[in-house]
Formats: structure tokens, sequence, C-alpha cells
């Protein structure tokens, strides 16, 4: 297995693997940047199909961190770690204790969090071993993220109806949320309530049925929901789910969710544009959780939480504007915007810092 010459390897300080017998426990950290301050990401488990995908997504999504961060004005660097093996199966006790002692021996440079696969209750076990977590139901650890990152990518979602349509409600739109978890049941509230028509799938029947049934929101087939004849799809479920077979099959015109990692390669991003589908990068539309994060540990008001959120809806704006005016993708426009961020030119014409 490749590290260095792995194709998502992207300048990263620093990949630590973790094998330990006694508790099976087999995972890896990334961290991708730290200039802006200690690298923060959540704890995925998974059942990787092997070494090598595990590998890729850690790098990936450690990367995305970076630049999530870096837009959203925070002062985190970008990391992540993933567990491999399945959290239905293989998670205990000692295995999340063991992935603290993991954490804690990387001295902070890596804060963990919830991520697919890991909840609350195991941030709190890997807690009992480290300090260096987030996400948990007090000030000290900042709490549940899902609610705030269902909120910006509402925001986004704005956003994007804003610049196509020009629009400021979603009243009559139809929008189609693959994945009702934590994320993607928040979301299908806060756009019906602001008047959509919400299509939705998960694989996980009851996750579908509470919110078919709490929310109204109207069920279609797992295999189908991306490619409905909406005006908005958002993907809240696993990443990767754009690229030259499914955007072929694509009917809406505005992508926007909150997994992370939307697009297979690079090259979707500008195969989207050419279409002109409005992408809404995923790492700028689902910072509502970490910015929710960041202000509880700072026990910030609620509208300076808000305040901040709401700034997602006035970046991705600016990102879309230059995405059609230099007839690049919105991908490339909001990563450049983060590297002048990490390369401290911040604010040339979108000044973002809390
Ligand atoms: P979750 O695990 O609570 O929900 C994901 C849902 O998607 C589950 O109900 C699962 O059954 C469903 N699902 C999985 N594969 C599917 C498929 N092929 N078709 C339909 N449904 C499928 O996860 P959560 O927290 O809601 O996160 C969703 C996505 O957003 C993830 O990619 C996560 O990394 C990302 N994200 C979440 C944040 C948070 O605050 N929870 C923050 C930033 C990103």
């Amino acid at each position: 297995m490749s590290v260095f010459s792995n194709s998502s390897f992207s300048e990263h300080e620093l990949v630590a693997f973790h094998n330990d017998n006694r508790s099976g426990l087999k995972a890896i950290i990334a961290v991708h940047s730290s200039t802006l301050g200690p690298s923060v990401g959540g704890c995925r488990m998974y059942p990787y199909a092997s070494e090598e995908d595990a590998l890729h997504d850690v790098l990936r999504l450690s990367r995305g961190m970076t630049y999530k961060s870096a837009l959203a004005g925070l002062p985190f660097g970008g990391g992540k770690s993933i567990i491999i093996g399945d959290p239905r199966k293989q998670k205990t006790r000692a295995l999340l204790e063991a992935m603290g002692d993991f954490v804690h021996s990387l001295g902070g440079r890596y804060i963990t969090a919830e991520d697919v696969g890991t909840g609350v209750a195991d941030i709190r076990a890997i807690a009992q071993r480290t300090p260096y977590v987030t996400g948990l139901e007090d000030t000290q650890h900042g709490g549940d993220p899902s609610p705030s990152t269902a909120l910006g990518v509402f925001l986004g979602i704005r956003a994007a109806v804003r610049h196509r349509y020009g629009k400021d409600s979603l009243n009559g739109l139809t929008i189609s949320i693959q994945g009702l978890g934590h994320v993607g049941y928040r979301l299908a509230r806060l756009l019906i309530e602001d008047g959509a028509t919400v299509y939705g799938a998960d694989i996980n029947a009851a996750n579908l049925e509470l919110a078919v049934e709490e929310l109204g929101v109207r069920p279609a087939a797992s295999d189908e929901v991306l490619f409905l004849p909406v005006d908005v799809v958002a993907p809240c479920a696993m990443g990767a789910v754009w690229n030259r077979r499914s955007i072929a099959k694509l009917r809406a015109g505005i992508i926007c969710g909150a997994a992370n990692n939307q697009l297979a390669t690079r090259e979707d991003g500008d195969r989207l544009s050419q279409l002109d589908v409005l992408y809404c990068p995923d790492f700028l539309v689902n910072a509502g959780g970490i910015i929710e994060a960041h202000h509880q540990r700072q026990d910030s008001s609620e509208s300076v939480r808000l305040t901040h959120i709401k700034r997602i809806e006035t970046i991705l704006a600016e990102v879309l504007k230059l995405s059609c005016e230099r007839q690049v993708s919105s991908e490339s426009v909001a990563e450049a915007m983060a590297e002048d961020i990490l390369r401290g030119k911040e604010g040339v014409n979108h000044s973002i810092a809390a």
C-alpha cells in the first residue's frame, strides 16, 4: 500500500496507522494541515473493502476538513480518522478506548468527533482516554453538530436557488434527499417548513419511515433518489456519489448536500460545471456542525453562532458567482479561496473570518 504516492495524498503533515491486537482496532489518523490550528475532524467507522480504500478515504476526508475550517474562518486545521470495521458488529468498548489511546498519542495535533458509524456515545467512550474530542453534549466538548450542519446545507440550498432562479423562498420547489439520518432528517424538516416538496430515500427502512410519518417526506427508491426530476438534489449519505455515470443520469439543476467528498474525482466537478449544474462544494455547505462545535467550546451566544453559520450562504453566493464568471468549477473556486486563506491572503474580495 503506497502512502506518499497515493492519488489522494496531498502534502499531508502526518499519517499514522495503529493496530491493537487486544481490541481488534485497526485505525488510521490523517492530519492534512495544522496551519490554522490543531486538526479537527470526525472518526468514521466503516467496513472498507480494502486497506487502500480506507487510506484513500481518510486522506481525502482530512484534506476536505482543512478547506472546511479555512473557509468557515475557524482556528482549526484539517484531520480525520477512520476505524476499519462494521460499526454494527465490531464496535466494542475496548476498541473505542484503544482509539482514544491512539488519538491521545498524537498529543492534541488531532481532535476527534462523531462521523458516519460513530455517535455521541462512542465519542464519550473515546473521551475516557483522551481530552482531544469534540461533539459531546456539554460546553467543554461542544454538542451534537447535526442540527447546525443541516442548517448550513439549508442555507446553501437557499443561496443556490437564489442564484439560479432569483427566488428567496423554496416554496413550490422539489428537492430529493439521499440519506435521512442525523443531517438528512433535519434538513428535510427545514425544507418542508420553507414550502418545498421533499422526496427522500434511506437504506435503513426505519429512518425512511420516520421521515415519511413525522415530516411528510415522499418516499423514493434508494437507487433512484439522486436521479429524480427535481430542482435540487441533496446527498446526505456517503461520498463519491458523483462520477461520469451518475452525472449522466442527473436531472436536477442544483446539487447541495451534507455528504463529504461527493465528487469522485476533480474532473467530475468540471463535468457538472460544463452541464451548467450548480454544484455547492460539500466542505463549504456542511461546515455548520464544526462552526457550532467551535462556538459551544467558546460558550458563544446563540446569535454569534447563528451569524457565523449564516456566512455559509454569503460565501456560497460568492463562490457560485465567481464560478460562473470565470467558467471554472465551483469546487475549484472554493478550494482556491481556502488555499488563499491558508497562505495568509484571506479577504481579497471575500472577507469571511469570524
Ligand atoms: P448518518 O449516519 O446519521 O446518516 C446517513 C444516512 O444515510 C443513514 O440513515 C444511512 O442509512 C443512509 N444511507 C447510507 N447509504 C445510503 C444510500 N446508498 N442510499 C440511501 N441512504 C443511505 O450520518 P449523518 O451524520 O447524517 O451524515 C450524513 C453525511 O453528512 C455523511 O457523509 C457525513 O460525513 C456528512 N457530514 C455530517 C455532519 C454532521 O454534523 N453529522 C457534518 C459534516 C458532514
